[in-house]
C-alpha cells in the first residue's frame, strides 16, 4: 500500500503527464467539437432511443473540443432522453478476475472505487445520472432510460456475466447496440454473455474449478458477497484481446462484415462499429456451434477460412 504522501505525488504526476500529453494532441491532431461527434454518431447508424454499451478509445477521436466530457455528451445528445449509454466502469485492483480475487482485505465500494478502464469511463463515472452495479472486478455504468433495470441486480447475479448482470440485460432489450469507438473488436465484453448462458456446454473450457465470493458495498453500505470464477490462463492469453491475437480480431471482423451485422464508420477521427446486441448474441451462438469462439486456435479458424 502506498502511503498518502506518495499517493498525493503519484497523482500530481499523473495530472501533469496528462496535461502535457493533451498539450501535445491539441497541437497534432484535427479538432473535433461535441456537434461533430453527434453528427457522425447519427451518421454511423446511432439513433435516438438506442441503448449503446461503449468501448472507446479517446485519442483516437481526434483532439476532442471539451474533452471526454463531450464525447459523453455526445452519446447522451445522440442517443436522447429515451435512449441509455452504458459504460465499462470495472475496477479490477488485481488486474484479472484471479488477481483480484488473491487480494487479501479487498472490499469494491460502489460509493469510493473508480475505475481503471479509460478516460471516458472515467468522466463517465463522475457524471450525473449515472447508475453503477455493484461488482467487485466488472461494475458497470449506465445513463437513461433503462439505466436502473441494466445495473440493479449484477450483485445477485450467479456469475459476472449470468442472469441479471448488465450484459444479460442488455441483450433483451430493443434498439441495443454494442458501439465501439476507435477500438479493434477485441476488448469486447459482450463476448462473455453466451459464455455464461452455456456453462458447462460452451465448447472450450475456459474456467478454473475454484469459485470465489467476494465482498461489496452498495450506495447504502449493504455488504454483498459476489460469486467471481476466474478464466484459466491458458484460454485468457489467446483470446481475442490478447496482443498476439490480430488473426483472431480480423476474423470476427470479417464474419461479422459477412453476416451483414457490423456497421462501419468514422466518429471524429475514430473508425468506429456497432453491433446490434441480439444479432451479436445468436451470431456468437451459432459461431460457437463450429467451435468459432473467442479462444479459437489458428487451427480451429483454418477449419472455415475466409474468401
Ligand atoms: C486501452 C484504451 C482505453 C486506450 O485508449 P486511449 O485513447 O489511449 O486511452 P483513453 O481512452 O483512456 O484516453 C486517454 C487519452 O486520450 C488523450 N486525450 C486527452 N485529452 C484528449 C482530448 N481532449 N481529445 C482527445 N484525446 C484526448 C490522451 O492521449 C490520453 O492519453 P494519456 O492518458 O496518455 O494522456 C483503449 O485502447 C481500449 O482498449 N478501450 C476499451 C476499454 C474497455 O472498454 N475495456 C473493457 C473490455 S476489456
Amino acid at each position: 500500500m502506498l502511503s498518502p504522501l506518495k499517493r498525493q505525488v503519484k497523482a500530481l504526476l499523473e495530472m501533469l503527464r496528462r496535461r502535457r500529453s493533451a498539450r501535445q494532441l491539441k497541437q497534432t491532431q484535427r479538432h473535433v467539437r461535441r456537434a461533430d461527434l453527434v453528427a457522425d454518431l447519427a451518421r454511423l447508424g446511432i439513433a435516438p432511443g438506442d441503448a449503446v454499451f461503449v468501448h472507446s478509445s479517446l485519442k483516437s477521436l481526434g483532439y476532442v473540443d471539451g474533452g471526454a466530457e463531450a464525447v459523453v455528451q455526445a452519446l447522451q445528445e445522440a442517443v436522447g432522453p429515451e435512449g441509455t449509454v452504458v459504460i465499462p466502469t470495472y475496477y479490477m485492483p488485481g488486474g484479472s478476475i484471479r488477481g483480484t480475487c488473491e487480494l487479501t482485505d479487498y472490499v469494491f465500494d460502489v460509493r469510493k472505487h473508480g475505475t481503471n478502464m479509460g478516460r471516458l469511463p472515467e468522466t463517465f463515472l463522475a457524471g450525473t445520472g449515472i447508475h453503477r452495479s455493484v461488482h467487485p472486478t466488472h461494475s458497470v455504468s449506465a445513463w437513461g432510460r433503462h439505466a436502473t433495470y441494466l445495473t440493479e441486480a449484477h450483485h445477485r447475479a450467479p456469475s459476472v456475466f449470468g442472469e441479471g448482470s448488465p450484459w444479460q440485460r442488455f441483450v433483451g432489450l430493443e434498439q441495443a447496440k454494442v458501439l465501439g469507438l476507435g477500438i479493434s473488436m477485441g476488448p469486447v465484453t459482450f463476448y462473455h454473455v453466451l459464455e455464461d448462458a452455456l456453462g458447462e456446454a460452451f465448447p472450450v473450457a475456459i474456467w478454473e474449478d475454484q469459485r470465489f465470493l467476494l465482498p461489496c458495498l452498495d450506495q447504502q453500505g449493504q455488504r454483498w458477497e459476489v460469486p467471481l470464477r476466474p478464466f484459466v490462463t491458458n484460454a485468457t492469453q489467446r483470446r481475442i484481446d490478447h496482443p498476439s491475437r490480430a488473426d483472431l480480431r480480423a476474423y470476427f471482423k470479417a464474419e461479422f462484415r459477412r453476416a451483414g451485422l457490423l456497421t462501419e464508420g468514422q466518429v471524429g477521427d475514430a473508425a468506429s462499429w456497432f453491433i446490434p446486441a441480439r444479432g451479436f448474441y445468436d451470431h456468437l451462438q451459432q459461431m460457437a456451434g463450429k467451435r468459432l469462439t473467442i479462444y479459437a486456435t489458428p487451427e480451429e479458424l483454418a477449419a472455415y477460412p475466409q474468401d
